[in-house]
């Protein structure tokens, strides 16, 4: 959509088109669209209701229903922060006693909304004029939301009375992921630079980002939803009251869970495979504490360099997929193949970590047939390439 497009959305009738139309149906667009336009309805608002009614649709995986009484922009909605971790981080701001918030890159507005759903004011800022736009239309539930089209940076936030900073810098360039903290727009350091100014700072960034490059007196906090690692945190001075250090956030339907090192830097033990196996949240593998999960399931590695923990008894986490084991074998495709048409498995869920073997590969040599189901894991169980046999829990 371009700027016509949404000053055509925004006119009373547009805003009745959008409004007025059904739940969206890619079957039925088509259709639709040949409909409203002999009905008379101008062929370009057609088109921008129709895209706003596809992007609404897929904004619920985001937004829910909130989705519907806001507008995207494909690339805006892409880059969006989902509600549920949005509302997480205008929880830092608000715990630490923030009263106004410039979110400096606010893209189309989610991080922003939350920040005003739990009544801070909102300055927020976009360099690119249409995006601003939208964001001005998602807050306008909010009278202490202000949506500037400006440069983040340039913003004086001593005289706009800001007590807390939050800055979410665009990680893609020509429909590509930017991984160099430096090519972000703005830049990662400019960013960082403003904790001098403002000590309660927050900046969003990829999560692939190495531990080396952590700035030391941050919290980062890796945050994952419903096993997807979404981000990584970075927050400084009074939105980090536990200091700085490593942390990940488990956020699966509507359970949250932080988890946080209470290791003392002990490494875990390691040793055979026992009863039950969990495979650690991707967050918490990122921030670099499976020790303290194998801590917290009273378990051990099944190997010094592998992210999967064993423990004899049951230790439910909710950091942490778990499943029983049923059998252990070492790995190789005819022992395998055996035991499962032995067993008549014709549907075999697999799981690997440090193998080179591809799942789809070998479930073509494995060409199995049969009514029953079974998981396997391919993993390296004290060095030695091994298949764990596993039910989940
Ligand atoms: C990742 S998106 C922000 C998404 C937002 N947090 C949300 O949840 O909807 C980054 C945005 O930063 C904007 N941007 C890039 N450089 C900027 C700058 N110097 N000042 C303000 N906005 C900037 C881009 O136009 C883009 O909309």
């Amino acid at each position: 959509m371009d700027a016509a497009g949404l000053a055509k959305i925004l006119s009373p009738e547009g805003w009745a088109l959008l409004s007025a139309l059904p739940p969206y149906d890619e079957a039925r667009t088509m259709a639709l669209s040949d409909r409203l336009r002999r009905e008379g309805i101008d062929p370009e608002l057609v088109a921008a209701a129709l895209t706003q009614s596809r992007l609404r649709a897929k904004a619920h995986a985001k937004f829910e229903s909130f989705a519907d009484g806001m507008l995207f922009t494909p690339a805006g909605l892409e880059q969006a922060t989902r509600l549920t971790v949005a509302a997480h981080h205008a929880r830092r701001y608000r715990a630490a006693g923030v009263t106004k918030v410039a979110d400096l890159t606010c893209g189309v507005g989610a991080d922003s909304m939350a920040f005003a759903g739990v009544g801070l004011a909102v300055l927020a800022a976009d360099t690119d004029e249409l995006t601003a736009a939208l964001a001005t239309v998602n807050l306008r539930h909010f009278p202490d939301a202000e949506v500037r089209h400006t440069d983040g940076l340039t913003l004086d936030l001593e005289a706009e009375g800001v007590d807390g900073v939050y800055a979410d810098p665009a990680r893609r360039a020509s429909g590509k992921r930017l991984f160099d903290p430096a090519a972000y727009a703005p830049p990662l350091d400019s960013v960082l630079d403003l904790r001098e100014r403002v000590p309660a700072l927050g900046v969003k960034i990829g999560p692939g980002v190495p531990h080396a490059a952590l700035p030391a007196d941050a919290e980062t906090q890796w945050v994952s939803a419903d096993g997807d690692v979404v981000e990584a945190g970075l927050w400084f001075g009074p939105l980090a009251p536990d200091g700085p250090g490593r942390s990940a956030l488990v956020l699966r339907g509507t359970s949250a869970r932080v988890v946080s090192d209470e290791t003392d830097g002990e490494a875990p033990p390691v040793g055979a495979v026992g009863t039950y196996l969990y495979e650690p949240d991707g967050a918490v593998i990122r921030a670099g504490l499976v020790a303290q999960l194998a801590l917290e399931v009273q378990g051990r590695l099944i190997d010094r360099t592998i992210a999967y923990v064993t423990s004899d008894v049951l230790h439910p986490s909710d950091a942490a997929t778990g499943y029983r084991v049923l059998d252990t074998l070492p790995f190789g495709l005819k022992r395998l193949r055996t035991y499962l048409r032995e067993r008549d498995v014709g549907r075999v869920a697999i799981k690997k970590r440090g193998t080179a073997v591809v799942p789809e590969q070998l479930r073509k040599q494995l060409d199995l047939r049969g009514p029953a189901e079974a998981t396997v894991v391919l993993t390296r169980v004290g060095g030695a390439q091994q298949v764990l046999v596993v039910e989940p829990l």
